[in-house]
């Protein structure tokens, strides 16, 4: 396996983060820009893949994400942060790409068959949500990207973009680093009623959530669901809200309402105010950061566009070496 050198990861915009975000993705990259040259972009372009109807709210979901990721601690000094949209030679490189990526590879993304399941509500009979697998090689190769942070779900996203970068260096020449994913191990927390916190599924406490607002709802949070009355006994091995204490609560907080769970001494109403409090207090500092971003607008704009030009250097660098291997170089006169 070659060294790590380079690591590049994008979200779609979303808008404002929650904290199945943060403790899955963020929190990993702010990690890894301790170590390695990052790369994080904004991919405002694969929003239109699933959503191209409604385009309007993507600039203010990049702002509200972006300002999530500087709250959360991404920092512009060590990591490239950008957007996608502002950089065309993604766009160069996914139509090269798409030249020689097969169509079956694409048909049968397990990415690709699962959503067109899963999203029955959303048109994706479109040739843009086929190809997403081939703009998303192109994000992670223009940057000759050695290792990308993602999920479970977007591991086949990087086993085919591998399959593409192989495909081309044997065609053209050795171009392109093929990248390994690096598995972002997914967050234990789970949204306010036990499923997958999800902004659409309407059970996610955000980033960005007033003190008031975490309190409000983490008091309708779904406990040990065999718990039905107070005196009752607990498991907190089951319960989300003591999955939040251990990520927020101190040790020997943690230490007393294990046992105190177990044999009913507490009430899961005081359990959960224990927990608030402590939340809202570790969320502070993120809260922090936001409302300085929000304070100095021009800031967050710098911030992408310092990023974005670097990011643009990089790009067209590489495209030079693309368009000379396939010999599309050119020159007028
Ligand atoms: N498909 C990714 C997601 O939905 C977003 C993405 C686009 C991405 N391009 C990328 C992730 C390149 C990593 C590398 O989460
Ligand atoms: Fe969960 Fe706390 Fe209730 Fe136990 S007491 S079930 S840990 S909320």
């Amino acid at each position: 396996m070659t060294e790590i050198r380079r690591v590049l990861s994008g979200m779609r915009p979303t808008g404002r983060l929650h904290l199945g975000n943060y403790h899955g993705a963020l929190v990993n990259w702010a990690r890894l820009q301790e170590q390695y040259q990052c790369f994080f972009f904004v991919a405002d372009w694969h929003a239109l893949t699933s959503d191209y109807e409604n385009p309007k709210s993507i600039p203010e979901y990049i702002r509200e994400m972006v300002i999530d990721w500087l709250s959360a601690g991404l920092l512009p000094e060590k990591s490239t942060l950008f957007v996608q949209s502002l950089v065309k030679e993604h766009a160069e490189l996914f139509l090269l790409l798409s030249m020689i990526t097969p169509v079956p590879w694409l048909e049968r993304n397990p990415t690709y068959k699962d959503q067109i399941v899963q999203l029955e509500n959303k048109d994706l009979s479109t040739f843009g949500f086929l190809g997403y697998p081939v703009l998303q090689a192109a994000d992670i190769i223009i940057y000759r990207a050695d290792a990308v942070p993602v999920g479970v779900d977007q591991v086949p996203h990087v086993e085919i973009t591998r399959e593409i970068a192989r495909r081309f260096n044997f065609l053209y020449g050795n171009v392109f680093p093929e990248p390994q994913a690096i598995l972002t191990p997914t967050s234990k927390i789970l949204g306010l009623d036990r499923r997958k916190m999800s902004k659409s599924y309407n059970n996610a406490i955000f980033l960005a959530d007033s003190p008031e607002e975490i309190a409000a709802k983490v008091s309708t949070m779904v406990t040990d669901p065999n718990r039905a009355r107070r005196k009752d006994p607990g498991n907190p091995e089951i319960c989300n809200v003591f999955e939040f204490h251990k990520l927020y609560s101190p040790e020997e907080v943690v230490a007393e309402i294990d046992p105190a769970c177990r044999k009913a001494e507490i009430g899961c109403v005081e359990c959960k105010k224990r927990m608030a409090q402590y939340l809202i207090a570790g969320l502070e500092p993120i809260r922090e950061k936001r409302k300085a971003l929000e304070a100095d607008p021009q800031r967050v704009t710098d911030i992408i566009w310092e990023g974005t030009q670097k990011a643009r250097k990089e790009a067209a660098a590489t495209m030079e070496l693309v368009r000379s291997a396939l010999g599309l170089n050119l020159q007028a006169g």
